[in-house]
């Protein structure tokens, strides 16, 4: 983004240090702007510059920067330079400033931040991003929603790179739950209650039978009999099966569209069953099929080869397990796709069986198995709904719906909206990604329904509030599509603040697709909501001669602009009126 500037410092220490101005860019950051007005644009960190090998290692690192600084020389693109605690600082010609940050936005628009010399090197791959991932008739938990909501931020951030983007869900579509469910249905299943609410009623279906089966062996039984129906591919299990899976499928999709999530390929672990088994004939005759002792059929892990440490890929009665599944469903996504990389997006209780599984397909002599990463997240406690705990997310969808327009219902703007329920949905989905993504994604948090939806704060409201107020201000001042603005009428500090913060956007960007860590989106974005408030409220535009309004119209357009783009990276839909 900031090209020009970046680059004219990096120039700047390229004449003196004799490296390559390519090399320097990097080195080069904006400092971040925080409510106290500052006079500095850009820094040069003498740690980043001892890392990087440009100053030698030593006592007298501070007069060697204190040299450095004094060989560079102010220009018309820099027109100060002071060395200060670690740091080179620098000020850049704030009239140019205010030019090329408020063009750059309008030039590149969605891809401002993104065309950046930061992402120069930035190799476009072929990316499987899998994601959501929920089980079929089982319980679709705050585990699944943060799945969901980060593998579409993550798969959103891949393709805005410039990456091939393949979505997955993977569902969970075997077992022995298909077995119970199956029984289940011939007893208490109902067409009707199934075709009028599939998830509903196959839930309770499920939820009964177990409950039945705990005390009752013919349930047992039955269940294992119509699951190895399932596994011997008779025709009516497989199409009761079969019919399940797709209207649950159905249903997903209606409310993944609520999220604005959207899926390329419906996987899952009914596709490996048979080249599960071909997988352990492989390892078999490779030799590292073992057993243990009671008769579970194992890949050793160990370091010594005495079975300490092991993955479990075969039942004592030859069946594949979900281990066994992930490994066939790994080598086949590899054989369709050739993927560069796989990025599995669940919760951290199964880190240990994503480390196996690599470690797994690396011995199986698949070197691919690099490749693959497992993104983890922390456990939301406490999701729970007025109706009580969450079984669905279209449960979790509704509520925030409803709440969100209980709390919108006291403005004045809400009665002009033309869907309210739409606009609630939007901001309410907002609030509950910002919650998510807001500290580290390891973190466990408690979920409260009050603190999601306050409208101040580090909120998705908040966001939604300002983006609609910025587009708000556009519908009451807008001058069409005019581009050419005064560079000096942008010169009070709450809009030297915003410039400034501007200059950072690529590097946020840069970080999130280095750590797919989310916040550091979220907070630049609050922060930017923050100093586009403070501006709203100072930099008038009615009342102001044309040329200044003129400019901070213009601005705040690129605001807007901006916010919208990292929004919808996040997976938020902005709203313009609430
Ligand atoms: N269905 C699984 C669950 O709900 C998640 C699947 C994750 N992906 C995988 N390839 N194992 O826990």
């Amino acid at each position: 983004m900031a090209c020009l500037f970046r680059r004219s410092i990096a120039a700047q220490l390229s004449r003196v240090l004799g490296i390559s101005t390519e090399k320097l860019i990097p080195v080069v950051s904006a400092v971040p702007v925080s409510k106290k007005q500052q006079t500095l644009d850009f820094q040069v960190s003498v740690n980043s510059l001892l890392t990087n090998g440009y100053l030698k290692l030593g006592s007298n690192v501070q007069s060697q920067a204190k040299d450095l600084s004094e060989k560079l020389i102010c220009d018309h693109v820099i027109t100060e330079i002071a060395v200060g605690q670690r740091s080179i600082n620098f000020k850049v010609n704030r009239s140019l400033l205010a030019e090329i940050v408020v063009q750059e936005v309008f030039k590149k628009g969605s891809k401002f931040g993104i065309v950046s010399e930061l992402f120069s090197g930035y190799p476009c791959k072929r990316v499987i991003v899998e994601f959501s991932s929920p089980n079929i008739a089982k319980k679709f938990h705050a585990g699944h929603l943060r799945s969901t909501i980060i593998g579409n931020f993550i798969a959103n951030l891949k393709q805005a790179l410039g990456n091939h983007v393949i979505r997955m869900n993977y569902l969970g579509d075997w077992g022995l739950q298909f077995g119970l469910l199956g029984a289940g249905f011939q007893l208490f299943g109902s067409e009707e209650k199934l075709n009028a609410n599939p998830l509903q009623h196959l839930f309770e279906v499920y939820v009964e039978v177990n409950k039945l089966a705990e005390d009752r062996e013919d349930i047992q039984k039955a269940a294992q009999e119509f699951f190895k129906k399932l596994e011997h591919g008779e025709k009516q299990s497989v199409a009761l099966w079969e019919h399940f899976r797709t209207i649950s499928i159905e249903e997903y999709e209606k409310i993944y569209q609520r999220l604005g999530v959207h899926f390329d390929e419906y996987s899952g672990e009914s596709l490996y069953q048979v080249k599960a088994q071909e997988l352990l004939q492989l390892i078999d005759q490779r030799g590292l099929l073992k057993k243990t002792k009671q008769g579970v059929g194992v890949v050793d892990l160990s370091p010594t080869g005495d079975l300490s440490v092991y993955a479990k890929v075969v039942r004592s009665d030859g069946t594949s397990l979900y281990m066994t599944r992930d490994i066939a469903a790994a080598a086949h996504r590899m054989e369709k796709y050739n993927f560069d990389k796989m990025i599995y997006v669940t919760a951290k209780e199964q880190c240990t069986h994503f480390e196996q599984l690599f470690e797994v397909l690396k011995i199986l002599g698949f070197n691919w198995s690099e490749r693959c990463q497992h993104v983890s997240f922390g456990i939301v406690k406490g999701m729970k709904t007025r109706k009580g705990d969450v079984v669905f997310l279209e449960d979790v969808l509704n509520e925030a719906r409803s709440r969100m327009l209980q709390n919108m219902a006291a403005s004045k703007t809400t009665k002009e909206l033309e869907d309210p329920a739409s606009t609630a949905e939007k901001v309410g989905v907002a609030a509950l990604i910002v919650q998510d993504f807001k500290g580290p994604l390891l973190s466990d948090y408690e979920f409260d329904w009050d603190r999601v939806l306050q409208s101040q704060g580090d909120t998705g409201v908040y966001l939604q509030y300002t983006h609609a107020r910025l587009h708000s201000l556009q519908r009451q001042c807008g001058r069409g599509e005019e581009r050419q603005f005064n560079p000096d009428c942008l010169q009070d500090p709450q809009a030297i603040a915003l410039l400034q913060h501007l200059l950072r956007y690529d590097e946020v960007l840069h970080q999130v697709s280095e750590d797919l860590q989310p916040r550091h989106l979220v907070n630049y974005l609050i922060m930017l909501s923050r100093l586009a408030s403070i501006a709203h409220r100072t930099l008038h535009i009615k009342g102001s001669l044309p040329e200044v309004a003129t400019a901070r119209l213009l601005l705040f357009k690129g605001i807007s602009a901006v916010l919208a783009n990292g929004m919808k990276l996040l997976g938020i839909t902005p709203v313009e009126k609430m």
